[in-house]
This record gives structure tokens, C-alpha cells and sequence, in this order.
């Protein structure tokens, strides 16, 4: 298993160009499934996640090309209805391909994804809405068995705004004769992309950028060709890591809209952050400590809790940051503390001591954002800390040894 070796401390400087958004082509590449037509889609990243969704594409009888930075789908050789579980088990966001199946295919079989390091992640509002919509679901030898006869329009109100359900559902509902209207969906800038790529393929999705989201079925869908929005986690953890080490860098391909909570939240705490169009640049700070909660869209998301608990071990002051989304997402504070962060866990949340020295130990990642706040604490720490199991990072950060060396740190990647 490979090994990230970071020499610090570390100072940052210059550009760094973000990927697109591992979170928008999950679903944008399930939905490739509702389409006979060619779907072109632009700059899909290098990450592990993707790769396995791209397998499970082809499992399922899609034909996948690739020329350049443009990857060609073609689902009218879809013969398949079945996601396994020795795909599903690697990657939560298999579960999206279930919308997409009972509306081409009005059947689907896929493995339930059993809980993950951060929560036990149920499916229950993907499904009881599925059963609004007309599904019949039964639940057997770990699988999820959904047929439909006829994909029926319905009133669905989520318990929860569920990124994943609001996405799941808004896939099944491209076909459904009349409208199907998602009342407190999730507002996150990926359904938006999500529903942008819908549209894209002939779709007709509306609300887009609201609590309710109406989906009017059509009857066909045609060729497009799609690129997905920056990945504003991607982006967000850079900002903190460029603040952590007190560097100037430069956060390109990103839309600061979607990342609109986090730069106020920094600014607050004395970052000297600056936003153009596609950019975010932030210059060597003074920060204070904070308190936040993480929420959804647009709350300060969870996805970025990890990243800031290792900035705020480097601020002055203390500060409190509690986790609402996911039961078990303070994986990465053990590992902190062996860096010599001084955080306490109580209930939702850590309270974090500022001004830490933190100095090298061997640590090993749990999930992917606790991976990258690890990254962030390396960078401060001074002398050589060994990050184990970095199969954790390849999930979702494209050439990260590659792009903080662009930007000057001392990181190699070793066997
Ligand atoms: N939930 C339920 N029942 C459901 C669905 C969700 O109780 O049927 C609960 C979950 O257990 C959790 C909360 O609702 O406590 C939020 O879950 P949500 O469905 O919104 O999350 P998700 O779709 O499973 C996506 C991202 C996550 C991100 C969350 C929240 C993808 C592929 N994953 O997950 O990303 O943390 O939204 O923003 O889009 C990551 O990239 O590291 C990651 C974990």
C-alpha cells in the first residue's frame, strides 16, 4: 500500500487548477443510464470513485470511449439491471443507478451499501419515495429488488434534504407521464448540476436552485455533450491548507458562489480572501478561532469539517465545530491529537486549541476528508510524517502529491 511522506513545514505558493466535481459526475454519470443516445462528457477526473462508477456503467452493458479529455457514453447497449456487491461495497454512490434503472428499464437490482467509516448512511428516503412514484421494492440477501410498471408522476416531500435522494429521484422522474414536484430537496450546487445535465439530454427539470424541484416527464432524451462544475471541496480544502501554512495561493476553475458559507466563515475569522468569476485567492493571515456548524447547502458542509478542524488547530484562540450531518465524522481528531493538536470530542462537537506545534508522527487516513485534513496538519507539522493508507485521498483528490508540489510543498508518494 502506498504511503504519502510530507517533509514541513511547508509553505505554499502560486496556482492550483481544481478538478471538476467528484460529487456532480457520481450522479451525472448514473444518469448517463436513462440515455440510448450518446453522452459526451468533458474533463471527468482521475479518481477512484469515478473509475469504479465507470465500471459499474459497463457491468451494466454501457460502452464506454475515450478520446482526450472527453469520455463517450452509450447506454443503448444497456443489458443489464443489476449492481453487485462487490462493486457497491466500495462506493456508496452506487445506489444512484437505481433512479436510472427503473426509468429505462422499469426494474433494477442493486446492492444495499451498508454504512461507511463516517455513518451508517440509510437509503430509506431514496426508497419510501421510489414506492410513491409506484416502485415495489423488497429488500433480500442484501440486495434492493425495485420494479415498476409504469413510473407514475407523485408529490414526494423528503424527510431530510438527502443529496443522494434528491438525486435518485430526480433521475427516476425524467420519464414519469405528468410532474413530479421534490418538495425540500437539497440545494446543493451538484443537483443543480445534476439538473442542468438532465436538461441537457432533453430533460425538463425546473426549480433548479430551490427546495422544490419539479421534474415533467418527457418521452425521449438526445445526444449532449456536459462538463461538470469545480469541485468546490477540492477547493475549500486548499484555502485552508494554503491559511493553515500561512502561504499565498492562487484557487482557479472554481465557482466561489458555491463555496460562498466557508470564504465569509474565513474572512470572519481574518482571512484575506479575494473572489473573481472562476477564482478564489487568499493571501498569508492572522486568523482567529471560530464556531460553526456544519449544514446542508448553504451551511457549511460537511465535507469540509475535517480541513477546518486542522486550520483551527493553527489560528489563534480556541474554537468549536460541531458535525450535523454524519454521526461519526471525527475519524481524523485521534490523528490529529498524534500530531499534537490539542482538540477535545464531545457529543456533535470538537473544541480545538489554537497555536498548536504540531511535529511528525506516523498517522493513517479513515476517509477521504479526514485524509485531507491530515494533509493540512502535515504541512504544519515540522519534520517527516508518514500518512498511511492514501487509497483513502485517490477517491476524491486528482494528482494531489502532483499539485502541492506545483504549488511548493515537500510531499512524495512512496510504495
Ligand atoms: N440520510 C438518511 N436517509 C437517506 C439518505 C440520507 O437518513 O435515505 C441521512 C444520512 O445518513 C446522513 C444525512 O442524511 O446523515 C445526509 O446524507 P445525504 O443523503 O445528503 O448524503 P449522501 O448523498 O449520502 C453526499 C455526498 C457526501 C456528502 C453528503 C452531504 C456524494 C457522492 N456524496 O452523500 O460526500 O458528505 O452528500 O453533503 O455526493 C464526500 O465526498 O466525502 C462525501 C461523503
Amino acid at each position: 500500500m502506498d504511503k504519502l511522506l510530507v517533509h514541513g513545514p511547508c509553505k505554499l505558493n502560486g496556482t492550483v487548477k481544481i478538478s471538476r466535481a467528484k460529487n456532480a459526475y457520481l450522479p451525472i454519470l448514473a444518469a448517463v443510464l436513462l440515455s440510448d443516445k450518446k453522452i459526451h462528457l468533458k474533463n471527468i477526473p482521475e479518481l477512484q470513485d469515478i473509475k469504479t462508477m465507470i465500471k459499474l456503467l459497463q457491468n451494466l452493458g454501457v460502452t464506454v470511449t475515450k478520446n482526450g479529455n472527453i469520455t463517450t457514453f452509450d447506454a443503448s447497449t444497456l443489458n443489464s439491471h443489476e449492481a453487485t456487491y462487490d462493486l457497491v461495497k466500495t462506493m456508496r454512490a452506487s445506489i444512484f443507478v437505481l433512479g436510472p434503472l427503473l426509468a429505462r428499464l422499469k426494474k433494477a437490482k442493486v446492492s444495499l451499501p451498508g454504512g461507511c467509516a463516517i455513518g451508517t448512511r440509510p437509503i430509506d428516503i431514496h426508497l419510501t419515495n421510489l414506492e410513491k412514484m409506484g416502485c415495489v421494492i423488497h429488500l433480500t440477501g442484501g440486495y434492493v429488488e425495485a420494479s415498476v410498471p409504469k413510473m407514475k408522476a407523485a408529490h414526494l416531500l423528503l424527510s431530510f434534504p438527502s443529496v443522494g435522494a434528491t438525486e435518485n429521484l430526480m433521475m427516476a422522474a425524467v420519464f414519469a407521464e405528468g410532474t413530479t414536484t421534490i418538495d425540500n430537496a437539497a440545494l446543493e450546487p451538484e443537483i443543480d448540476d445534476l439538473a442542468h445535465f438532465i436538461n441537457a439530454m432533453g430533460g425538463n427539470v425546473k426549480g433548479i436552485g430551490t427546495k422544490k424541484i419539479e421534474v415533467t416527464g418527457v418521452k425521449e432524451l438526445k445526444e449532449a455533450t456536459y462538463e461538470a462544475i469545480g469541485d468546490r471541496i477540492e477547493a475549500a480544502t486548499y484555502l485552508m491548507a494554503a491559511l493553515a501554512t500561512g502561504s499565498d495561493v492562487r484557487i482557479e476553475e472554481v465557482d466561489p458562489a458555491h463555496l460562498e458559507f466557508v470564504t465569509e466563515l474565513l474572512k470572519k475569522m481574518g482571512a484575506k480572501i479575494e473572489t473573481g468569476a472562476n477564482y478564489i485567492k487568499v493571501e498569508k493571515s492572522v486568523l482567529k478561532g471560530c464556531h460553526v456548524d456544519t449544514a446542508p447547502f448553504p451551511g457549511f458542509p460537511t465535507d469540509a469539517q475535517a480541513q477546518l478542524i486542522a486550520l483551527c488547530t493553527q489560528v489563534k484562540g480556541s474554537s468549536v465545530i460541531s458535525e450535523n450531518i454524519f454521526e461519526n465524522r471525527f475519524m481524523h481528531v485521534p490523528e490529529l491529537i498524534r500530531l499534537g493538536a490539542a482538540i477535545t470530542l464531545k457529543g456533535k462537537s470538537a473544541f480545538i486549541e489554537g497555536e498548536a506545534k504540531l511535529s511528525s508522527a506516523p498517522i493513517m487516513c479513515t476517509d477521504l476528508r479526514a485524509s485531507a485534513a491530515l494533509i493540512i496538519a502535515a504541512l504544519c507539522a515540522t519534520g517527516t510524517t508518514e500518512i498511511q493508507r492514501v487509497y483513502h485521498l485517490d477517491r476524491g483528490y486528482e494528482n494531489l502529491v502532483d499539485k502541492l508540489k506545483t504549488l511548493g510543498a515537500n510531499v512524495e508518494r512512496i510504495k
